[in-house]
This record gives C-alpha cells, structure tokens and sequence, in this order.
C-alpha cells in the first residue's frame, strides 16, 4: 500500500528543513513501500510520462544512477546533462536555464558547488528541483540515511547518531538537521576547526529540543560515540576542496573511525552500525597516500558485518524515487 502526503506534490526539496518533521517521515515511509514493490518486481507507472533532467556539476555514481533508474522503474525518463552539455554557467545564466529546462521537463536534479545555483533553479524553473549535493546540503542522502537506520533498528526516535570527521561538510549539515528532524541524538565528533556554521547548529539544536533530542559537538571522539547506535564518517576532502588535502588529513587523523573508536561506543551486535555516504577510503586502492592513517575508516570497520554501506546506497534510489512519486504523481488517481 503506498501512502502518499498530497502536500508534497510540486515541492522542492534544496535543503531538508524545507519539509516539516512529519514530511520527512513521510518520504522515509514511502521509501520503504517503494522498496518493498521493487523486491516484489513490480516495476509500474507512477511516473509514467514524467521526465526528469539531472544536472550534474560535479561527478557521481549513487546519486547520478539512483536519480536515472527510479524514474525509469515507473515509467519516466531521464536526460543525464553535464557542464560540457549545456551553457548553464558560461554562456547562460541560471535563471534561464531553469526557464528553459521547466518548460520541457517535470523536474530538475541538481548537483554541483553554490547552494545560490540549486536555490535559482527552484525558483524560476517553475516544477520541482532537488538537491543531489551542494558544497552546503546533501538531502536526499540523508534521506537513504534515516531509511537504513530505520530498517535496522525498527524505529529512529531516541538512538544516537555520531559522526566523525569533517564536521563542516555537505553531509555533515544535512545529517545534523535530519538527525533534529527524527528525533535521534546527534553528536558531531570534529576538531575546532572543522565545526559547523553556529547558524545552521542553533537551527539544528532547535529542532532537536522540539523533538526531545540533542544536538551535541564533540572534539573528543572516543568521548563523543560513547553510546551511539550509528558511527557515521565521510571522506576528509570533499570535492571542490582538493587543495585543502594535507590540511585535512592533519586534522583529520585522529579521527578516524577503526576497531577502537567502534569498542568507545559501548555497543555491539544489533545495536550498532556503521554509515558512509560513500565513495570511501577504506583501503589503499582507492586512497589518497598509501598509509593507514590517510583513510577516514579502515578496512576491517568498512567490511564488518554491522557496516550497512551498501544497503544505505541502495536506498538512494527509493528515497530518491520516493521523492519523485510524492510531487509528481498523483497516487489519488490510483
Ligand atoms: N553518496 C553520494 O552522493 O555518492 P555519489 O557521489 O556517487 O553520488
Ligand atoms: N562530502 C562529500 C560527499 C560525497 C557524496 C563530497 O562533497 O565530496
């Protein structure tokens, strides 16, 4: 049975605190419904007609694909458009490429630097955008976060959510609104200098009070995961901050997310997993100098049992797909 919130149809989402608390859920719950007709192989037409252009600024493997598969899965189509594709930024504005793109499409992805550039499309596009990643937001990840954390643990009000890392990051902000959003005690374990914008924490610890949670920051991070049911890391360098790398890694070594930081939570079996957003450092493959402590998680964390990385890039897809349905069909018809 889907269940749908009609006061989503036409939204935007550019940041998550532009859903009310309950909106979110609602999402999440559609998600999980989503999910569970794509298991049953249904594969329908709630989007059936409706298409979708993705602009992508910066590269991408979940979000570019879950953004192309869950509107083919029922029906739609999408248009995958590049910098190098279009004029958008060089020699036309944002403002009338959202003119232009809202008159041929039903709704517009979008990932790349300026939240500004998100913000313009939704405003002059006329149908809906979404945030597939700024320098500021990740939404729709946090969206497949919250899901997974769900389905783990049957419930999200009242765990506790500790992030480590780079405390100022894109997901870093979003995770600390959704966790305040869902009722679930944040802590955001980072060194002085990585600390989130005062604005969005006071934003953020208003929500959670609202919800009867905390929003905590922590230098400490082996004081700071004490407890906590989900450790949470991303890369150390974000894209776009490239020439900030040795910096970073400086910062950032104690920091990581190994054996010991799993043992400070005080949890174990079914009352603790690990998250990342992905792509992630966690073996000398892929990572940035070959030396153990250049890796924000390390390979024996990445590969335990309670690591739930995968399932939590699936559910990009239904989140994102859950977006989809809620403001572009109309499930009354059905
Ligand atoms: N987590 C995430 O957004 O991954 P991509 O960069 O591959 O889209
Ligand atoms: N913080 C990371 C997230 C990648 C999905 C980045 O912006 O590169």
């Amino acid at each position: 049975m889907l269940k749908w919130n009609p006061e989503l149809f036409g939204r935007s989402l550019l940041r998550l605190a532009d859903l009310t608390d309950e909106e979110m859920l609602n999402v999440i719950e559609l998600s999980v419904a989503l999910k569970a007709r794509r298991r049953a192989g249904i594969r329908g037409n709630l989007l059936e007609r409706r298409q979708v252009a993705l602009i992508f600024e910066k590269s991408s493997t979940r979000t570019r694909n879950a953004a192309s598969v869950a509107i083919r899965d029922e029906g739609g189509a999408a248009e995958y458009l590049t910098k190098n594709d279009i004029h958008l930024g060089s020699k036309e504005s944002v403002k009338d490429t959202a003119r232009v793109l809202g008159r041929m499409f039903d709704g517009i992805l979008f990932r790349g630097f300026a939240q500004t550039t998100v913000a313009t499309l939704a405003k002059y596009a006329g149908v809906p955008v979404w945030n597939g990643l700024t320098d500021d937001y990740h939404p729709t990840q946090i969206l497949a976060d919250l899901m997974t954390i769900q389905e783990n643990f049957g419930r999200l009000k009242g765990l506790k959510v500790a992030y480590v890392g780079d405390g100022r990051n894109n997901v870093a902000n979003s995770l600390m609104l959704g966790c305040a959003k869902a009722g679930v005690h944040y802590v955001n374990c980072t060194p002085v200098e990585l600390m989130p914008d005062p604005v969005l924490v006071k934003e953020a610890c208003e929500t959670a009070r609202r919800n009867g949670v905390t929003v905590e920051i922590c230098h400490d991070p082996k004081t700071g995961v004490s407890g906590a049911n989900v450790l949470y890391t991303d890369v150390w360098v974000s894209m776009g901050e490239e020439d900030q790398k040795e910096t970073r890694l400086r910062l950032l070594r104690p920091y990581q997310i190994n054996m010991e930081l799993v043992k400070a939570t005080g949890n174990s079996g079914g009352e603790l997993i690990f998250l990342h957003c992905l792509p992630a450092f966690h073996d000398f493959e892929t990572v940035m100098t070959a030396e153990s402590g250049a890796l924000e998680v390390t390979d024996e964390v990445f590969e335990a049992p309670f690591s739930k990385v995968f399932d939590e890039a699936e559910n990009r897809m239904h989140t994102i797909k859950a977006l989809y349905v809620s403001a572009l069909s109309d499930l009354s018809a059905l």
